[in-house]
């Protein structure tokens, strides 16, 4: 692949999806591409580029949908940032002393890849609940631009090994056996909890409102400045009032919404709506 080529790619992988495309990464751009090119019978970059452009509408879609999720970084686990989940339990708890019986909380994980994460807040929720006696509800929603990632999710199969790292009272209480090398998450806890897809720079055809909380966390690190805080505004703009905001630590610097107030918590990087 050339530098122009390149550069191609790059430009188109960003206007759809947000994520840059580092020099580095150009090995493994060439690489996913190539991979996918010999699925498709195509032996050069122009004319699969051609395709995802210019292509009969619908297969262009289902062609792009396949291609991101093998461009997109789907890393994740249960309970990933420690002090981001100890600073949602603190505020559980406070959530649970101010509702009354019956109240509701709606949280949403944006970028939430296979759904570890989504799953890991159902169980602080659903624990936390349980603690305090009050009968209090709660739904989750996790979503991602990745078709593939979102049906991982929704099923809930997850290798044992990563299950094994979850505290085990947990581990019993929310997952089953599967077979000798899959855990699945209990059914009670996947009711609680719906995946839907949504391009973060769609976010404007979100239905999503009035959320409790939003956990946004390693997504953004691959957006350029200016759609971070374009993405976050948006997000702020989806808050109850008192609702939590947790982004990744470092993921955006000197963004400040008058909607919102800063909440300190160790190793955190979260904000809360105004009441
Ligand atoms: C590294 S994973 C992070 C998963 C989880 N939030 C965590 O912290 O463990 C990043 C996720 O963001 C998703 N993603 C990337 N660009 C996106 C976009 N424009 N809209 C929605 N999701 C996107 C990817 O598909 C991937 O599943």
């Amino acid at each position: 692949m050339d530098a122009e080529q390149f550069q191609l790619w790059q430009a188109l992988l960003e206007e759809r999806t947000g994520m840059t495309l580092a020099p580095e990464r150009k090995q493994f751009l060439e690489s996913s591409l190539n991979i996918r090119m010999r699925e498709l019978g195509l032996d050069d970059y122009d004319t699969y580029y051609q395709q995802l452009v210019t292509g009969a509408t619908e297969s262009r879609a289902m062609e792009w949908s396949t291609l991101v999720d093998r461009l997109t970084v789907q890393e994740t686990s249960f309970f990933r940032h420690p002090g981001s989940f100890a600073l949602v339990e603190d505020y559980l708890g406070q959530f649970a002393a101010e509702r009354g019986t019956g109240a509701t909380l709606n949280a949403w994980s944006v970028g939430c890849s296979t759904g570890e994460e989504a799953y890991s807040l159902a169980m602080l929720i659903s624990e936390r609940f349980r603690a305090h006696g009050k009968a209090l509800f709660y739904g989750i929603t996790g979503t991602d631009i990745s078709l593939p990632t979102l049906a991982k999710a929704r099923r809930g199969l997850f290798p044992r090994r990563r299950v094994e790292q979850i505290d085990p009272a947990l581990r019993e209480r929310y997952f089953k056996d599967a077979d000798t090398h899959t855990m699945q998450v209990a059914d009670g806890l996947r009711e609680r909890v719906c995946f839907a897809h949504l391009n973060v720079l769609n976010l404007d055809q979100a239905p999503m409102d009035d959320m409790d909380l939003i956990f946004c966390q390693n997504m953004l690190i691959y957006f350029r400045r200016w759609r971070k805080r374009q993405i976050v505004n948006q997000l702020a703009g989806r808050l109850a009032p008192g609702g939590l905001l947790v982004l990744g630590p470092g993921e955006i610097t000197d963004w400040h919404d008058p909607r919102l107030e800063r909440v300190h918590f160790a190793d955190t990087l979260a904000f809360r709506r105004r009441q």
